[in-house]
């Protein structure tokens, strides 16, 4: 018998043989799987007897050879997807098509909607290290929170969590960012994957206000999240930087939805700009949102450090954040009882499996 255990969460293996001696192949993996490890085993023959004697004895799925990738994908990805499954929150990434669009109002308006309209518990991951406004535009004290947690990012449990994250009212997080200059303000790949992951397993909906600059990190956080969401003006860099990333980004990623495109700040006076229809056509995309620009409205939310959907919830603006969020989550609002000022902290008790 062989010595040594395999502690992975999946193993796939594929057979030539048919029948029972596929069952006598499994027996030995038995005794070097741990109990936890899920089994996919690829055979030849579709066999339905086979398959009901192996699901009998542990193996979670049978394929039969050949498949496509596709096919590999949905299998691993329908083992973590059951009603024993513990959810996991969905991560939307918001980058600016170049500096200064407004994606970081775009991002916190938004999750203040889905938290406080569409009342699901949100957490803003704010990943602008240097210049973040999480902070200021929640009023909210800067913190070391996010820098912290990617600085080590094996240390990030429940507990940390819960200590890091600014809990803005009973259903909306803030994980700022400190805004200090002598911090680190690139990462691993890994450190902000494990980090986003870890937040997503206590948070049904995380948004990600990734800064304005290209990075292997950035890159990653864009192709990994399950939305992005572009913010464009209508002038000639948003619109060629902002067709790159599109164009880079969905063919990354084919087999999920396109990004979403928002146009900010539309109809400044004097400003010369290119018309929506003409930017949607270059783009190839309609716009989920087009926001005209309302300096009076985000102005003064951002110097009262609060959401447009608070200082003026029939405005444009905010009624625009709303489709938005509703368009992410595919959520009506819900008409329950307004949550209470009181903090609860029982999403972070993470469900252990
Ligand atoms: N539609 C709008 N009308 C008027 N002002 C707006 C609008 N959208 C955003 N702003 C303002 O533009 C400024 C920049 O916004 P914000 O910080 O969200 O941009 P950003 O794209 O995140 O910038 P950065 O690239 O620096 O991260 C803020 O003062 C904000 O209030
Ligand atoms: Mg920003």
């Amino acid at each position: 018998m062989p010595s040594f255990s395999v502690r992975a969460n999946v193993i796939m293996v594929e057979t030539r043989e048919v029948g029972a001696a596929i069952l006598g192949e499994l027996e030995k993996l038995a005794h070097v799987c741990d109990p936890g490890t899920k089994v996919v085993v690829i055979g030849s023959s579709n066999d339905i007897t086979l398959y009901r004697e192996m699901i009998r004895q542990g193996v979670n799925e049978y394929l039969v050879a050949p498949l496509n990738p596709l096919q590999v994908i949905e299998a691993i990805a329908s083992l973590y997807h059951g009603p024993a499954t513990a959810p996991i929150g969905k991560v939307f990434a918001f980058v600016g098509a170049r500096g200064g669009t407004g994606s970081s109002t775009v991002a916190h308006n938004t999750a203040w909607s889905i938290a406080e309209d569409l009342l699901i518990s949100t957490t803003i991951a704010d990943l602008d290290v240097p210049f973040g406004t999480a902070g200021l535009d929640f009023n909210q004290d800067m913190g070391q929170g996010i820098v912290e947690a990617l600085s080590s990012p094996e240390r990030l449990d429940d507990m940390l969590l819960d200590r890091l994250l600014i809990k803005h009212t009973s259903r909306l997080n803030l994980f700022v960012a400190p805004a200090q200059l002598d911090r680190e303000a690139t990462f691993s790949p890994e450190a902000v994957e494990t980090v986003l992951d870890i937040v997503r397993q206590v948070s049904p909906c995380v948004i990600v206000d990734v800064p304005h600059v290209w990075a292997p990190w950035v890159k990653q956080v864009l192709i990994s999240a399950d939305e992005i969401i572009v913010t464009a003006t209508p002038d000639l860099a948003s619109l060629r930087n902002g067709k790159n990333i599109y164009d880079l980004i969905n063919q990354a990623r084919p087999n999920d939805r396109p990004l979403k495109v928002v146009l900010n700040q539309v109809g400044i006076p004097r400003r010369p700009e290119i018309p929506v229809k003409d930017f949607a056509e270059a783009m190839g995309a309609e716009p989920a949102l087009v926001l005209p620009f309302d300096p009076q409205t985000f102005a003064t939310a951002g110097n009262n450090g609060q959401m447009v959907g608070e200082l003026n919830p029939q405005s444009r603006a905010a009624q625009g954040f709303r489709e938005l969020a509703q368009k992410l989550t595919g959520r009506e609002p819900r008409s329950e009882a307004k949550p209470t000022n009181k903090l609860s902290f029982d999403f972070l008790r993470r469900k252990k499996a």
